[in-house]
């Protein structure tokens, strides 16, 4: 089988870490420094992962086959870490639900979102993974590169989003990759409009969804109205300023010629490595999925 030619770097190994967090105690309501709003919004997004990590396998394994050899591996790690991933947040999901949180109405609107996207030609799904992944890939950097988005977390909390952020950086560039493959014969024009109208799309809704869902979470901890949108938006877009730190690298994928590998963020994973291997809990060989 012929390997394909990409920016993603030749001598990078996906290496899925089976770790598991917060099994022996609970979590804390307000895991996130007892603050209400940074709570809600990664409750938020921790409620959307295991469904959406579904919807983003389920994208990219369409393309598998016939895939070159070197893609298909990637396409395989990329899977398993995705997999290790939802069973983590499945876990810290109920840990939130046992700590007071319904996410049911969360949990339905993602699946809802999805659903609609079901209906359409597997290349569509696979253009919105990739938009998503990038987004992924984006919000994992900084997290990584500033303390300060986890400072004052639970500590085993803060551990389990550092591993999926490192994780989600190492396999950034696989629905990329297999976007190319699949859209090989394709001109450079058509490529650039679907890729572009799919990631506005994406982006519309990731921000009114989790926007939505985080201002629920935030209603169940009694925090509703201007003062909710003001504790919320000011947390997203001033301090830290998550959304506003990204918006740079959001951009950045409607240049021509971008490719996530075209910013090498390994050192990130090699300080998260370097820093988990202090970490109590012993690595576990993860059984590969087919
Ligand atoms: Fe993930
Ligand atoms: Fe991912």
């Amino acid at each position: 089988m012929s390997t394909l030619s990409l920016p993603t770097p030749s001598d990078l190994r996906i290496t899925p870490r089976d770790r598991r967090f917060g099994r022996d105690a609970p979590t804390p309501r307000l895991w996130h420094g007892r603050r209400v709003e940074a709570t809600a919004i990664y409750n938020a997004l921790s409620a959307t992962f295991p469904v959406g990590e579904a919807y983003f396998v389920e994208s990219v394994r369409k393309f598998r086959d016939g895939a070159p050899a070197n893609l298909a591996e990637e396409i395989k790690s990329f899977t398993t870490q995705e997999v290790v991933h939802s069973r983590e947040h499945d876990a810290f999901n109920q840990r939130a639900a046992a700590a007071g949180y319904d996410l049911s109405q969360l949990e339905a609107q993602a699946e809802a979102r999805l659903a609609l996207t079901r209906s359409r030609p597997p290349i569509a799904s696979l253009a919105a993974t990739m938009a998503l992944e990038h987004f992924t890939a984006i919000l994992a950097h900084q997290l990584l590169a500033d303390p300060r988005h986890l400072a004052g977390a639970d500590q085993e909390t803060a551990d389990l989003w550092r591993w999926h952020a490192c994780e989600e950086i190492e396999h950034k560039g696989v629905a990329y990759d297999t976007w190319l493959h699949a859209t090989r014969d394709w001109t450079r024009w058509k490529r650039w409009k679907v890729k572009a109208k799919l990631m506005l799309i994406v982006t519309r809704n990731f921000l009114i969804d989790r926007t939505q869902g985080a201002l629920e979470l935030m209603r169940q901890d009694g925090v509703t109205g201007l003062r909710a949108w003001t504790m919320l938006l000011a947390y997203l877009w001033i301090r830290p300023g998550m959304f506003r730190k990204i918006a740079g690298a959001w951009m950045r994928y409607f240049l021509p010629g971008f490719h996530p590998w075209n910013e090498d963020d390994r050192h990130l994973l090699a300080a998260y490595d370097a820093s988990a291997a202090q970490a109590p809990q012993p690595k576990r060989k993860v059984r590969r999925s087919a």
